[in-house]
């Protein structure tokens, strides 16, 4: 898959072995590796054992991680690592270690080759095109950050089949919501292959994972800078980062967007925007079946949500923004979603979830 950028094109390479990374040792000499701790615990024995050790850091991985000390930290190691401007980053992880390292690369030296391998569902099937890096910054998610495209990605689908149930939904989340903005044949085939989906089951993620970076690259290919049509990939998260902040990150990114599509879609409906009937029928046929991580009632508490929403940086001026979806499975943004709006949405989603 060729991804055009405005910063540089690059590729991604679907890979049935890890001897791609032999071959990039031999195009970049001068390379060091940043490896998530726990994918470095699971394969550093196995598939990852080919890595010369003398280049490797590790990097723990959490959101309170994903600031500028783990920046800091990295930019000393890397240059004790002598790093100079033709270093190569490869970094091999999830979507933290893709932002942390990511920042890092577009900072040091100005920038920095970077060959990014993500490990995640999340990763794999989305947060690997789109050259955004971000960090957090005092408590706010994704404050920080750059438009930075690796110059190539590779992903290795084999490492889907250690994640945990929680991340694993996490990033199923994200592969739904894609294919719900893929349209009604997006959605169709979403509805046939979630079954398979649920049990992990392999060949059917692959295509999955293919269609879901392809709608994404829809969404950003005319406009990488999130200036307006990307902005729509927000569907879901207006809710959806509220309720991972209410829920002190209890609720993992992709399913607190599972939840957010449901609430962004009870708004649409009250506006009649949407129909009912598509209303239900997303909800029975997608979100419910992808929801692992049911919400605790006081997580869609109204003034902790509004709370949590007027704090989202994607907001504009003093009103709350949502990405809904209308009835023609286009989708729009709206700048005056209002407070009994989300109130009314919460309370009847805590009786849809039965909270
Ligand atoms: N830059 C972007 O465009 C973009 C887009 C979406 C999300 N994000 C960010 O990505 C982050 C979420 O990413 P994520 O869902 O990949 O989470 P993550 O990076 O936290 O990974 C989830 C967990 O899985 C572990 N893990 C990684 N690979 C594994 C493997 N193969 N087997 C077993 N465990 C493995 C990690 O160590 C971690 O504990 C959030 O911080 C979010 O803001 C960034
Ligand atoms: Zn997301």
């Amino acid at each position: 898959m060729k991804i055009h950028s405005n910063i540089k094109d690059y590729t991604v390479s679907f890979v049935n072995d890890t001897d791609f990374l032999l071959r990039l040792e031999d195009r970049f000499p001068e390379q060091c590796y940043v490896v998530d701790e726990n994918v470095w615990q699971l394969y550093g024995d196995g598939c990852l054992c080919i890595l010369d050790t003398k280049d490797l850091i590790i990097q723990s991985v959490n959101e309170e991680q994903k600031d500028l000390l783990s920046v800091q930290r990295l930019y000393d190691l890397l240059m004790k690592c002598a790093a100079k401007r033709n270093l190569t980053l490869v970094s091999i992880g999830g979507g933290i270690a893709q932002d942390i390292t990511g920042f890092v690369a577009s900072t040091l030296y100005r920038g920095i080759n970077w060959v990014y391998i993500p490990t995640t569902l999340l990763a794999q099937a989305d947060s690997c095109i789109g050259s955004k890096t971000s960090l957090n910054y005092k408590g706010s998610k994704n404050l920080i950050g750059t438009f930075y495209p690796p110059s190539e990605v590779f992903i290795y689908p084999n490492f889907l089949n250690t994640l945990l149930d929680i991340d694993y939904f996490s990033g199923l989340g994200e592969v739904v919501k894609l294919h719900i903005l893929g349209g009604i044949l997006k959605i169709q085939e979403c509805i046939t292959s979630l079954p398979a989906m649920l049990k992990r089951d392999p060949v059917v993620l692959l295509q999955a994972v293919h269609t879901s970076l392809a709608i994404k690259y829809g969404y950003i290919a005319e406009d990488e800078f999130d200036l307006g049509r990307r902005n729509l990939l927000n569907y879901g998260h207006c809710f959806g980062h509220a309720l991972e902040a209410t829920s002190n990150f209890e609720i993992p990114h992709g399913q607190a967007v599972v939840v957010g599509m449901l609430l962004a879609n009870i708004v649409a409906r009250n506006r009649g925007i949407l129909s009912e009937q598509q209303q239900t029928f997303i909800s029975d046929e997608i979100l419910f079946p992808s929801l692992l991580v049911m919400p605790k009632k006081e997580y869609l508490d109204t003034d902790a949500v509004i709370n949590a929403m007027k704090k989202d940086k994607k907001r504009t001026g003093e009103s709350l923004a949502l990405i809904m979806m209308h009835s023609s499975f286009d989708f729009s943004r709206v700048n005056d979603l209002t407070p009994q709006e989300v109130s009314m949405a919460l309370s009847e989603s805590k009786k849809i979830l039965s909270l």
